[in-house]
Order: structure tokens, then C-alpha cells, then sequence
């Protein structure tokens, strides 16, 4: 074949992606083994029954024609609705633009902020994408840890100390993936002020702010960020339609009417039926507050059973939909005790360090299984980490 453009082959770097630990329990699992699957972040039930009876209806109602490009009016509406309930600022229609999916509404802000050769700064732990989205638009990073022992909040001197000349923009997530970190206000103002200061977009990502524990702070809110704020929402983890694909950016009008083109060239609108639906669950919160519930208790049954295990300790855990375990006085190498506890007990998990360097020492445990499997699962690793220590010795 012809060669292809370097922007393609450059979103994704050939080599370790840091998923190798989870391909291989998926493959175990597939084959037929007894796998407890604890490192993937999708829901284990379906979507509720009434967003489904609204898309049936939709879809048996005609509505199989092409939409408006940044979305059907009665979903931006209920979009900016939900926007104005997330972020605590007031939100029109006109401030937010429909994006098949979270990651589109992510690609959608880093495209609309950085041009090729700007360079932005991201805060870690981080989603897995966030490099590879970076890459696609020709932007340079700097990955900012957060410290594990500091509860993987922010620190507004690491970020200061990363700040280049070409710097346009701060990625944040919370609450977050991987840590289930919840970012306090106070920690959130200090980043807020460095985007003032240095005239800086803010790139939010609040994928699981219905799944936090205690108060939602969005940076949007702070004084004069909503005019340099990009709010990254999606309907996958609150209303369980991970499968949808529907998420939302909200910003500055004047921003989402320029986004509006990158829709034309790119999705041309959203499926029509499809967005009458979550246009309805977004009206009624079909399933929000029942799959928050659902993930708190299992956040509290698998934290209970975890706690008081020697050697490990609770980092973050705060909301989302993961729990972090620091077991690095056990073994200070994650991959490899991913993959020994993979072979000795059959879970598979998330290595911490697939997520950046302070995860490192860490693993991440999806808590997307039922509650009975979530106390197997730390029963397992209560085991495992008594005799890894006792071979250790
Ligand atoms: C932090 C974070 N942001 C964005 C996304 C993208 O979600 P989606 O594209 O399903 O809306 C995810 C998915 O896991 C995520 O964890």
C-alpha cells in the first residue's frame, strides 16, 4: 500500500501499551477459565430498560434522518441542563455541542485549543487515551504527577514548574481514572489560577461526576474560568450506555460555534433516534441515581474487605469507578505482581503504572463486577499478598 500519513501512524506509537496484564485474563477468559475480570471500566449491566423503550419508540417513529450538526435542539437542551447541574453554571444551548462519546468530545477540545507544535500540560495519573489524543493533534505534553501519598490530588507548584512558553492548555479528570480521586476545591482553585495567570485553557474532563463521592467541584465554576473552561461529559458511565456513544463538550459559545465545523467534517450529526433517547434519559436520569448507588456500595464492600490487609494500602478511591491499591511494600514492581496474581488467583487487574509514574507500585481494580464477585476477588488477593510475601521471604 501506499504510505500513510505520519499524523495517522503517529496517534499510536507501535509498542507496550500497558494493557498487556488485562489482554491476557481476556484471552484466559474467552478460552473458558474461571478469569474475575477486574480490570476493564464497563458496566456489567445493561442500559435501563426505559432509555431503551425510548430509543424502540424513536427509532419506530420516523426519526432516520440527518440532524443538526451540533445535535438535536431537545438534546442540547438536556445536555445544557445537565451541564448547568455538573459544572454549577448556568448553560445554554448554544454552550454545548453532542459528540458520539466522550472521546470525541476529548479529541473535539484538544483539536479546538492546540495547534500543531503548542504544547499542553497533563495531569497524572491519567486516562489511557490522553497521550494518543495529544499525538493526533500534533501537540507536545508534559505528564504532571499528582502524589500518591497526597491522595493523587493536584499540585499547582508541578504544574507551575511544567509551564513552557508554547503552553495552552491544563488537562484535568475528576472525579478520576484511574485513582478514583475526587479533587478538592481548594486544590482546583490553584490549578484554576495558573490558566488565569498564564491565560490558559482548561480541559476538564467530569466523565464520572455522578460517581463521586461528596461534592462535584468543577473547575468551571471558579471565578472567570467559565470563559476558558472546556467541560468534557458523556452519557457512558452515568446512564450505563457505554455502547451509545453519546457524550458533550461545553464551553464559551463562540467556541462551540466553531466546533460546529469540525462535526461537518466529521461525524456530519449524531443518529437521530439515538439522540432522542438520551435526550429523554438525560430529562429523567433514567438510571443515574440507582448505578451511582450501585457503584458506592460496591466502592464500600470491596474497600471494607480490603482494608486492615497487611501491606496494602487505600490510595484516592474516593468516586468513579475504580479503587487504587498501593502494594508496593509487597512488590514494588506492579506489572509483575499484576501478572503473578493473575496466574495464582485468576483476577485480572490494571497495573498502576500503565497509568503514568506515580501510579507505579499500584494496582487499579475496576469495580464493574457484582458485589459477591468484588469480596471473591479481595478474599483472592488477601491470600495472594500473605504468600507472595512468605515466598518472598
Ligand atoms: C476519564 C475518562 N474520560 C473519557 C472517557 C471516554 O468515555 P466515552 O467515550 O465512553 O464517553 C473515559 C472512558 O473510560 C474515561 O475513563
Amino acid at each position: 500500500m501506499p504510505r500513510p500519513s505520519s499524523r495517522i501512524s503517529g496517534i499510536v506509537p507501535s509498542g507496550k501499551d500497558g494493557w498487556e496484564v488485562h489482554s491476557a485474563a481476556w484471552a484466559r477468559k474467552e478460552a473458558g477459565e474461571d478469569i474475575i475480570m477486574l480490570s476493564v471500566g464497563d458496566h456489567d449491566f445493561d442500559t435501563p430498560a426505559e432509555t431503551i423503550g425510548a430509543c424502540v419508540t424513536a427509532v419506530r417513529g420516523s426519526n432516520h434522518h440527518y440532524t443538526p450538526l451540533a445535535g438535536v435542539p431537545r438534546l442540547r437542551q438536556a445536555m445544557a441542563a445537565a451541564s448547568s447541574a455538573c459544572t454549577g453554571v448556568e448553560t445554554t444551548p448554544e454552550q454545548v455541542i453532542a459528540t458520539p462519546g466522550g472521546q470525541a468530545a476529548l479529541y473535539a477540545s484538544v483539536q479546538a485549543v492546540l495547534d500543531q507544535g503548542d504544547h499542553a500540560i497533563v495531569v497524572a495519573p491519567y486516562y489511557a487515551t490522553y497521550p494518543n489524543t495529544f499525538s493526533a493533534a500534533g501537540a507536545s505534553f508534559t505528564v504532571v504527577e499528582t502524589p500518591a501519598e497526597d491522595g493523587f490530588q493536584p499540585r499547582a507548584d508541578m504544574i507551575r514548574a511544567a509551564l513552557r512558553p508554547n503552553t495552552r492548555a491544563i488537562l484535568i479528570n475528576t472525579p478520576n481514572n484511574p485513582t478514583g480521586a475526587v479533587y478538592t476545591r481548594e486544590r482546583l482553585e490553584q490549578v484554576a489560577e495558573i490558566c488565569r495567570e498564564h491565560d490558559l485553557w482548561m480541559l476538564s474532563d467530569e466523565v464520572y461526576w455522578t460517581l463521586g463521592g461528596g461534592e462535584h467541584v468543577s473547575p468551571r465554576s471558579l471565578p472567570g474560568m467559565a470563559e476558558r473552561t472546556l467541560v468534557i461529559n458523556s452519557m457512558s458511565k452515568s446512564h450505563g450506555m457505554t455502547g451509545w456513544r453519546m457524550g458533550w463538550l461545553t464551553g464559551p459559545q463562540e467556541m462551540i460555534t466553531l466546533l460546529t465545523n469540525l462535526n461537518l467534517v466529521t461525524t456530519y450529526g449524531l443518529p437521530a433516534f439515538i439522540s432522542i433517547a438520551c435526550a429523554e434519559a438525560l430529562e429523567e436520569r433514567y438510571g443515574v441515581k440507582d448505578i451511582a448507588e450501585r457503584y458506592a456500595a460496591r466502592r464500600t464492600v470491596f474497600l471494607d474487605a480490603v482494608r486492615g490487609m497487611n501491606d496494602v494500602t487505600v490510595r484516592g478511591s474516593e468516586g468513579g469507578m475504580y479503587v487504587m491499591l498501593d502494594i508496593s511494600t509487597i512488590e514494588p514492581d506492579d506489572e509483575k505482581f499484576a501478572w503473578a496474581f493473575l496466574d495464582a488467583e485468576n483476577v485480572g487487574v490494571m497495573p498502576g503504572s500503565s497509568f503514568g509514574e506515580a501510579a507505579a507500585g499500584h494496582i487499579r481494580v475496576s469495580l464493574c463486577q457484582p458485589e459477591p464477585v468484588l469480596q471473591e476477588a479481595a478474599l483472592r488477593l488477601r491470600r495472594f499478598t500473605s504468600s507472595y510475601r512468605r515466598e518472598a521471604a
